[in-house]
């Protein structure tokens, strides 16, 4: 790297004009609003009183990655990795207490390389999961990768934090399915599974994103899914005690159905001539015939017909359940309407009782704005060991809960009455989910948990900042947590990749 000796924060620019970066933004180009919005997918995080970078910098190669590193390094700004920017928090283009930082966007670092004789794809981080999920289906209809739904999630920080999709009973996660990576080191060193380390190969597949490094790009293991699949979408109507019915039914079925099936709940919040509505989505990896058949005898209070039912490639019930028109429209990175929102998550270990479902309900009902989302996990998910990959919730857990408001510009002085009222939900639910720790999902972020304080001496990168992040790291991380924060101190001693929840280095 050709440097000056500690430039300050204005001088990001003439370090990497001087090391051969060209594509970055200053806040006076015209450009810098359009990029740093580009993927914001959190509103909320797009407010005029929200600190905005020095500098988006777009590098185009993993060397213009280094050198970005260093340069920001160089110039004393801290740095905010953004690779489809979904985190729900703004965790990857923000700071907190006004530090000065640098948006390092990967959003050219796209490129995937599909490898159908070992069946393994190199994808780079800042490819989408529609980008990825599209690449596989050109080269093979029967391969598959097991990650989110949503097709603009950005592959680095799915992967980083875990990655549930509509195959994880059957295929696990996506963090489960990495095979290599190659970690962009604070030394701006390029790192692969070997020379990284276990421990720190172990950390970086479910860690959470922006603790470690920057994970340039990760080798996914593809999975096999027959050539047509079959997926529904239901919508049932009715009155608090008639879906409350079905809620509960549901946590007997869902989690315990055979690995090839997805079934999902989803309630919105409100009502409607004083009834409830909530819709459930399958997937199965079979056909029409199987799908109905095992779902008549498990779960016939669902009433599912078989004209409910499609049958598709997986590719093409990706794209159904992005909401989008076509397989295509999987490469279009900047589709989706954007939102101002607030979510938070719980993991169900016992069923919950037929009169909780129905204050459930009763509470949804009653709210604004919001819904919650039931995702069964079992299958796969529970047969991997709780401290294989950082991401603990495995055997044991029956389903996972997102909690989620959102609101459009209009409603924004509503904000709080909407995250209040989440809040609220969240305490209520507190006797029905999981306890001491109650647990959450890292990739749906929520600093309500606890944050870190790097300004606080006392909690800098000594190991009280450990203690400290123990109490929302083991929400996320179970018993992983202090290995991960053992790992941090091997990869990142000094705490230059951090953020309000990151990890922090645990000296020993
Ligand atoms: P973003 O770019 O904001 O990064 C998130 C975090 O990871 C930040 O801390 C960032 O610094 C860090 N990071 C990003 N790239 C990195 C890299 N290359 N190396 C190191 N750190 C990096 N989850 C799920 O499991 N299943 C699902 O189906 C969905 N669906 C879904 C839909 C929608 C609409 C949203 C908004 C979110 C989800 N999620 C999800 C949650 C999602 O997995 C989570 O928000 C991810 O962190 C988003 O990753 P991005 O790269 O898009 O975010």
């Amino acid at each position: 790297l050709t440097t000056s000796s500690a430039q300050p924060a204005s001088n990001i620019s003439s370090c990497l004009l001087s090391n051969g970066v060209r594509n970055f933004s200053l806040p006076e180009s015209p450009s810098y609003a359009t990029l740093l919005n580009s993927s914001i997918q959190n509103l909320r995080f797009a407010l005029p009183n929200v600190s905005k970078p020095a500098a988006v910098v777009i590098p185009s190669s993993k060397v213009d990655l280094q050198r970005a590193i260093l340069c920001a390094r160089d110039s004393s700004l801290a740095i905010r990795v953004r690779s489809g920017g979904h985190s729900y928090e703004g965790l990857s283009y923000t700071t907190e207490n006004h530090v000065s930082f640098v948006v390092v966007d990967l959003m050219n670092l796209n490129r995937v390389q599909v490898d159908m004789v070992s069946n393994t794809a190199w994808v780079e981080s800042g490819a989408t999961l529609g980008e990825l999920y599209h690449a596989i289906g050109q080269s093979n209809m029967s391969l598959a990768f097991p990650a989110g739904s949503c097709s603009t999630v950005g592959i680095g920080g799915i992967v980083s934090g875990g990655g549930f999709g509509l195959i994880s009973r059957k295929f696990a996660l996506a963090a489960d399915n990495v095979l290599d990576a190659i970690l962009i080191d604070s030394n701006g060193n390029a790192l692969d599974r070997g020379s990284m380390g276990g421990d720190v190969f172990w950390a970086i597949r479910g860690g959470g994103g922006g603790s470690w490094g920057v994970v340039y790009a990760w080798k996914l293991r593809l999975v096999h899914v027959p050539h047509n699949i079959t997926v529904f979408s239901l919508g049932r109507t009715g009155t608090v005690k008639h879906i409350a019915k079905l809620m509960h039914k549901w946590q007997f079925v869902g989690p315990y159905l055979p690995d090839e099936f997805y079934l999902s709940i989803y309630i919105p919040t409100g009502t409607s001539n004083g009834n409830v509505s909530m819709s459930f989505t399958g997937q199965v990896l079979g056909p029409k015939q199987y799908a109905m058949s095992v779902l008549h005898h498990t779960f016939p209070e669902l009433g599912l017909a078989e004209s409910d039912l499609s049958e598709m490639s997986w590719i093409e019930s990706i794209a159904k359940f992005a909401g989008l028109s076509s397989v295509d429209d999987l490469s279009h990175r900047w589709l989706g309407a954007k939102q101002y929102s607030k979510s938070k998550s719980d993991y169900v270990r016992s069923p919950i009782s037929m009169q909780g479902t129905i204050n459930i309900i009763k509470y949804l009902s009653n709210g604004p704005q919001g819904s919650i989302q039931l995702d069964p996990y079992d299958g796969a998910m529970a047969r991997i060991e709780s401290s294989k990959i950082p991401f603990p919730h495995r055997a044991g857990n029956l389903y996972s809960i997102q909690y989620g408001v959102s609101w459009h510009a209009l409603d924004n002085g509503q904000a709080e009455k909407y995250i209040g009222w989440l809040r609220s939900f969240y305490a209520y639910m507190a006797p029905y989910v999981s306890k001491n720790p109650r647990a959450a999902y890292v990739n749906y972020l929520d600093l309500d948990l606890g944050t870190n304080n790097w300004m606080n001496a006392t909690n800098g990168t000594s190991n009280g900042s450990v203690i400290h992040a123990r109490s929302w790291g083991r929400s996320y991380f179970l018993k992983n947590f202090d290995r991960l924060a053992r790992a941090k101190a091997k990869i990142d001693p000094t705490n230059v990749f951090n953020n309000a929840q990151s990890i922090p280095p645990l000296q020993y």
